[in-house]
């Protein structure tokens, strides 16, 4: 096979988001394991400012600190000019390679939250993973509770406030916020990953500061009843048909999953299987598989839980339509622990990823004018 006739594979990775450095890692993984007799891989990243550029071999470029040999390049969001553009003086001048699939491996703001995925519409190209819809409700924390509960999926009881109220009415807030739960209260950016920005609150003070930490990072502020909980966390995989992993559960080094439990401490734990019994096994893959249909999920998510240790009661946390993509990460571990090895996995999200653009260029669009212009 001709290196024009194999599947051009786009991997995007990188990203403004504070997940930079954790894409990288993620798209080594992914890019160890594509089958290079199946697809020709096109490497791209998106600089910390959100530049985009492309060369051979582009992770061991910037880990050698050659970015002088990257091009700057873009995707035009024009379906009549799909592929990867080469720039010069800011310009697009000319194709530098057709992107038949694009895998985007970027966590967080601007790659996980549905616009990277316009995008990929917009230019009427197939990309691995969830839409447009479902990934910028997975990425809000806020309006996701609220899609679950319409779904009478359980989650803990929250409630979003703005950083406008926050800054002109603390104490409205504050007295608002007291009639969700008893402390403790976990207060959150509604947009945001990596646990960043996220406070546990015992006290009235605790919530004050941890209502400003949290409207640093976003506009939208979730605060939320606190548990002592479990974090168990399964995978689910597919379209229309999705199914779940095996669930697995995470031991955290500290007081909860924080930033620096999930990064930067090596005590933290998984454990694969997730001790549960056969009925809170099924349950949690029942509701998992639930929740990715009513957000209609695509290509894969992981989805996690609290399980209240004192009640026994599940609640679903969130849903992460790009989760941590690393050999040792938990949403490709609980695959392989299921049954489907990581290479064997990445192939699939790519089928997934053509079966879902295929079943996208079946919909009519009536409001399609005949004419081109300027041609
Ligand atoms: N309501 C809650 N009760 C108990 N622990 C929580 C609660 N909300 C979050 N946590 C803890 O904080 C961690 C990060 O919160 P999460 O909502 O998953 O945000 P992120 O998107 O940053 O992962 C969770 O894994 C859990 O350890
Ligand atoms: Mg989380």
């Amino acid at each position: 096979m001709s290196s024009q006739d194999r599947l051009q594979v786009g991997v995007i990775f990188g990203g403004r988001s504070g997940e930079h450095d954790v894409s990288l890692m993620s798209a080594r993984s992914v890019l160890d394991a594509l089958d290079r007799q199946k697809y020709t891989i096109i490497e791209i990243v998106i600089d910390p400012e959100g530049g985009w550029w492309a060369g051979e071999h582009v992770l061991e470029m910037l880990a050698n600190h050659q970015t002088q040999a990257l091009q700057p390049v873009t995707i035009l969001p024009d379906p009549t000019r799909p592929g990867l553009y080469r720039l010069q003086d800011s310009m697009p001048v000319g194709l530098l390679s057709r992107l038949d699939v694009v895998f985007p491996v970027l966590h967080g703001t601007f790659g996980e939250d549905g616009t990277l995925q316009g995008l990929l519409e917009l230019a009427d190209i197939a990309y691995v993973g969830a839409g447009v819809l479902a990934s910028s409700l997975g990425m809000d924390k806020g309006v996701f509770k609220e899609v679950m509960r319409a779904h009478n999926i359980p989650v803990l009881e929250s409630r979003v406030f703005l950083r406008s109220e926050i800054e002109h009415g603390l104490e409205h807030v504050i007295a608002q916020a007291e009639t969700i739960a008893p402390y403790p209260l976990f207060v959150k950016p509604a947009n945001l990953g990596s646990s960043v920005g996220i406070t546990k609150c015992r006290t009235r003070s605790d919530l004050s500061e941890g209502l400003y930490e949290a409207s640093r990072y976003d506009r939208r502020v979730l605060v939320e009843r606190g548990i002592n909980g479990r974090e168990i966390e399964v995978s689910v995989l597919g379209n229309d048909q999705p199914q779940a992993s095996i669930p697995g559960e995470i031991i955290p080094a500290g007081d909860f999953y924080s930033y620096e439990a999930k990064y930067l401490d090596e005590h933290s734990r998984l454990l694969i299987p997730a001790p549960l019994t056969p009925e809170q096994q099924a349950e949690v893959q029942k509701i998992a598989v639930e929740a990715y249909l009513a957000i209609d999920g695509a290509g894969m998510a992981r989805v996690d839980f609290l399980l209240d240790k004192d009640t026994g009661s599940l609640y679903l946390n969130e849903v992460n339509t790009i989760p941590g993509f690393t050999k040792i990460s938990m949403y490709p571990k609980l695959w392989e622990a299921s049954g489907l090895p990581y290479p064997q996995l990445v192939d699939r999200l790519i089928e997934l990823a053509l079966e879902r653009k295929q079943d996208r260029n079946r919909t009519e669009r009536h409001y399609r004018r005949q004419d081109n212009y300027g041609a």
